[in-house]
């Protein structure tokens, strides 16, 4: 597991790096998911996308992911993104590469 942070710091949708991979962190309803940044398309960065619920848009060309799986949501054929297991054990926050 490595630790990516506070729980403070994922107050918004935010980009960390680990182990040279970017990863793009969401807060919904009190937990933190972790999901690759690079866009499945394009590359396109993932953590700078609407979030709505468990959605979040890329702001490059449209496509969805649901961020707790990585899941894509439309279109539903594409490849989904990496999702990462986090914990989090009092106020610090780890992934499970
Ligand atoms: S790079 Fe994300 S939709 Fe194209």
């Amino acid at each position: 597991m490595e630790k990516i942070g506070k729980v403070a710091d994922f107050q918004k949708p935010k980009c960390v790096m680990v182990k040279g991979k970017e990863i793009a962190c969401f807060l919904v309803d009190g937990k933190i998911h972790c999901i690759e940044n690079a866009c499945p398309h394009a590359g396109g960065p993932l953590c700078e996308g609407d979030l709505a619920e468990f959605t979040v848009t890329c702001p490059w060309h449209g496509w969805s992911f649901d961020v707790r799986s990585g899941d894509a949501v439309n279109p539903q054929y594409a490849a989904g993104a990496t999702a990462y297991k986090v914990e989090v054990k009092g106020d610090d926050v780890f992934i499970d590469m």
